[in-house]
């Protein structure tokens, strides 16, 4: 019953969707237990540019069977449309993805809270995807919200509508009247409601017989660990848990299932959003990063601000992952910078903080401690061994890994899974 879990070290999009995809030929099913339609999942395959917002990236591999689990928050109308998108690109997903009773609808009203208060006071403004996750996750959390199984019933679903578009009347008023908000619910319902119940499933149960019939199980994670409600900058955080400890109640699986945890890091930093940012660059080295690593959300669009390797950041994840190997991600973005950093600490008030700091005052006033290293020059796409790597390279990622206190098992280059070296031959996922 070998499984594994795949999590963001940062502050999400730090290559997740290439390395599970690359990690998805060897896995039988893979796993989405957290999140929403706010990630974007970038695949380049057969020379095809993929976007996946809620499938498991592993639905790609043909034969694979994908998973959208109790803890993810799900659009259903989100949902049909990336499955029509799959499915016109050639790869089958009926009978192939199934999705959790258990998790929780996102619906119109969602979108418009999110954008009420993204679009209120400045002090309120996180930046976020206005996909909805935050306003659907407090409804699970404050017992009003639909699930699945809640939207397939039509009486259920009615009435909890009901309730919910009363409660919320006060804000949603601001944007159109409640019974218009209805009507525009009620007009494709019947249809959405046709093709959520051939995908609903008990996924817990489902998981449980892989794991009995010595299936490999990959479960996804979305977003990054400085993005997870509980440990990272919060408020400026998504509403869910991308740590790996989110496998379990996202996906109603004991952790003694779980055998492995690999983090996914980037070769420096990017974050898409307000919020702190200790290392972040305003230079033209900011820029640089930017333009040559194609730092664009492939949700939202926006630029990503960009800056240094973060390790007290990335330190942090370690730990509340459980995370002894790592895949590094677009080290070839840095070839031809001079002069690479590594921030080993932060200056808060005059003290040394080797500890990511949980006070937001001293998130915001946070100044990097860096620890500079020799660039190299070369595009490590075309070595076709580590070994032959500028031997500057070499030792960045040796810093890194000293820095974090990880071992690298993977490194990955350009967009193409194919494009990746494996550094760990012992990584038991690839044998
Ligand atoms: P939300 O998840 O849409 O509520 O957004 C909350 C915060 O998480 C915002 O800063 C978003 O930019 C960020 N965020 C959400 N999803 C992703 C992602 O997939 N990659 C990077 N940032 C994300």
């Amino acid at each position: 019953m070998p499984s594994l879990v795949v999590v963001g070290a940062q502050w999400g999009d730090e290559g997740k969707g290439k390395i599970v995809h690359l990690l998805g030929k060897n896995s039988d099913v893979i796993v989405r237990y957290q999140g929403g339609n706010n990630a974007g999942h970038t695949v380049v395959f057969d020379g095809k540019h993929f976007i996946l917002h809620l499938i498991p990236s592993g639905i790609l591999e043909p034969g694979k069977k994908g998973v959208i689990a109790n803890g993810v928050v799900v659009d259903p109308a989100a949902l049909k449309e990336e499955v029509a998108f799959l499915e016109t690109r050639k790869i089958k997903v009926k009978g192939r993805l199934t999705v959790s009773t258990l998790a929780h609808v996102i619906l119109p009203y969602h979108k418009y809270l999110d954008t009420i208060r993204e679009t209120g006071d400045k002090s309120g403004v996180i930046g976020t995807t206005r996909k909805g996750i935050g306003p659907a996750y407090s409804d699970k959390v404050g017992r009003t919200g639909i699930r699945v199984v809640d939207f397939l019933e039509k009486p259920v679903f009615e009435e909890l509508l009901d309730q919910n578009l009363t409660e919320k009347e006060p804000l949603l008023s601001r944007v159109k009247p409640i019974s218009e908000i209805r009507k525009e619910i009620m007009a494709t319902y019947d249809e959405l409601r046709a093709f959520l119940a051939e995908y609903a499933a008990d996924t817990s149960v489902q998981l449980a017989k892989a794991f009995e019939s010595n299936k490999r199980v990959l479960f996804e994670s979305a977003q990054g660990t400085m993005l997870d409600v509980d440990f990272g900058t919060f408020p400026y955080v998504t509403s869910s848990n991308p740590i790996a400890g989110g496998a379990c109640n996202g996906s109603g699986v004991g952790p003694r299932h779980i055998d492995e945890v690999l983090g996914v890091i980037k070769a420096y930093t990017t974050r898409v959003g307000e919020g702190p940012f200790p290392t972040e660059l305003f230079d033209e080295t900011g820029v640089q990063l930017q333009t040559v690593g194609q730092e664009v959300g492939a949700t939202t669009g926006r630029q990503r601000r960009c800056g240094w390797f973060d390790a007290v950041a990335v330190r942090h994840a370690v730990r509340v992952n459980g995370i002894s190997k790592f895949a590094l991600t677009k080290l070839d973005v840095l070839n031809g910078v001079k002069t690479i950093k590594i921030c080993v600490a932060y200056d808060v008030d005059g003290k040394r903080v080797t500890d990511f700091p949980a006070s937001r005052t001293a998130q915001a006033k946070a100044k990097p401690i860096y620890k500079n290293y020799k660039g190299f020059t070369g595009d490590l796409r075309s070595f076709k061994s580590y070994a032959k790597f500028p031997a500057e390279a070499r030792a960045f990622v040796k810093a890194l890994e000293d820095a974090i206190g990880a071992k690298c098992a993977l490194v990955s280059m350009g967009k193409s899974r194919d494009e990746t070296l494996v550094l760990d031959k012992k990584f038991s996922w690839l044998k």
